[in-house]
């Protein structure tokens, strides 16, 4: 059981902060389906004692952050990808309460919350986590997301990212100002704010900030501790000049920001069994319906059919393995060992996986691919504790 600390000592115990060169997290939860798009049988669905299994797995492991992602609309009525989603506060607070170490993540889209509810909810989950608790912020487009469902003003872009100044700086006085306090801002007129009681974690829980636009990258060197952003897969050159452009904006304003990637994990005893799998789930039952909406390309199904097969293959491998621009890592242990360390060696800090099936291959990564992390010397050894539940 973690012991009960609060303030800075308690944010610099949030297991984001420990001394693993490569961390990493398990990202999209709180869906059902899967995190691909894809038809595969064996895909997870969403039922609560799966999420918390998922969650006991990771936290009995080691693995840092436990994150989900924030969707209020069903991409198409006819695809799963995406449909059922847990709601991610409410989620995080039961997560909390079903783990020990890990760090469990909210992802706030910032016209949803008004900063005196992210900040009561924030300290909520704080308190329930006993300070493992940190929130991925969203604000590019959320704007085009939320668009007519949730009355959000119709702000561009960029400006979003203004909005999301004023939001952050209005959360930071409302989380450690002992006071009552007017804010005059453009989007934000306060009178008599203040939220009590704050989050264990002081000034503030970590925040993370999910992005890639050049706007966003400068939000995040401003107001992050984590950069959540996304590469082509394999190409570590490319990687490591994103990774050191973002560093670099950060020391303009003389700080430091981590920068984390996605990936989606096929982890098997054989290359050949690992490329049959990605194979059978990207090829074989690709979510069509799904990928030509995220693609925003209608006709793609019937591009898609027109191709020569090994064309065909490696398109479909891409778009469903390598959706949402994610690290392609696929192999065996050893192989994805490599890669983590080529993506280590190009500056990237921490590493959240997504997966088809969660609970199968998870446990692979856990019972495979950490112990030859911490040989590798990327990760140290864990303690595993039991789970709060399990
Ligand atoms: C790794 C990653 C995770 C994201 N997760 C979410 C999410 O859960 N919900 C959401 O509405 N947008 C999410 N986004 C979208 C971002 O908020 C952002 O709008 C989009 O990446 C465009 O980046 P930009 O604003 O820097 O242009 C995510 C983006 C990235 C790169």
């Amino acid at each position: 059981m973690r012991v009960r600390i609060t303030g800075n000592a308690a944010r610099l115990a949030n297991p984001l902060f420990n001394s693993n060169k490569l961390k990493m997290g398990v990202f999209f939860a709180n869906i059902g389906g899967g995190a691909r798009p894809t038809l595969a049988e064996d895909r997870t669905r969403l039922s609560w004692p799966s999420v918390v299994e998922i969650a006991q797995m990771a936290d009995g492991a080691g693995i840092e952050a436990f994150i989900p992602l924030a969707t209020w609309s069903a991409r198409n009525r006819d695809s799963d990808f995406t449909k059922y989603s847990y709601e991610p506060w409410t989620w995080a607070a039961a997560i909390a309460q079903a783990t020990h170490n890990i760090c469990v993540f909210t992802t706030a889209q910032v016209p949803i919350f008004p900063p005196v509810v992210a900040a009561k909810l924030t300290a909520t989950v704080d308190h329930i986590s006993n300070g493992r608790f940190a929130i991925n912020v969203v604000c590019g487009h959320a704007g085009q997301a939320l668009e007519g469902l949730v009355g959000a003003p119709d702000l561009g872009h960029d400006e979003w990212y203004a909005y999301a100044d004023e939001w952050i700086e209005i959360l930071d006085r409302l989380w450690s100002d002992p006071d009552i306090f007017d804010y005059s801002g453009r989007y934000f007129d306060l009178k008599g704010a203040g939220s009590y009681p704050k989050p264990v974690q002081q000034p503030r829980p970590p925040i993370m900030n999910a992005g890639n636009s050049d706007v966003g990258q400068r939000w995040a060197a401003r107001h992050s501790d984590m950069m959540f952003t996304a590469a082509p897969t394999g190409d570590d050159e490319a990687i490591k000049a994103k990774v050191d452009h973002i560093r670099g904006i950060a020391t303009e304003y003389g700080r430091e920001v981590e920068v984390w990637m996605s990936s989606s994990v096929v982890v098997r005893p054989t290359e050949r069994e690992a490329l049959e799998y990605l194979d059978y789930y990207a090829v074989d039952h690709a979510d069509l319906l799904a990928v030509a909406s995220l693609l925003r390309h209608p006709t793609l199904p019937a591009v898609l059919q027109a191709l020569p097969a090994a064309t065909r293959r490696e398109q479909l491998r891409r778009m469903v393995a390598g959706s949402f621009n994610m690290q392609i890592l696929v192999g065996t242990p050893e192989q994805l060992v490599d890669r983590l360390i080529n993506l280590s060696k190009a500056g990237v800090d921490g590493l959240n996986m997504t997966f088809v099936n969660y609970q199968d291959e998870l446990c692979r990564v856990v019972n495979h691919v950490l112990p030859l992390l911490e040989q590798a010397g990327l990760r140290g050894p864990f303690a595993r504790q039991p789970s709060a539940t399990g």
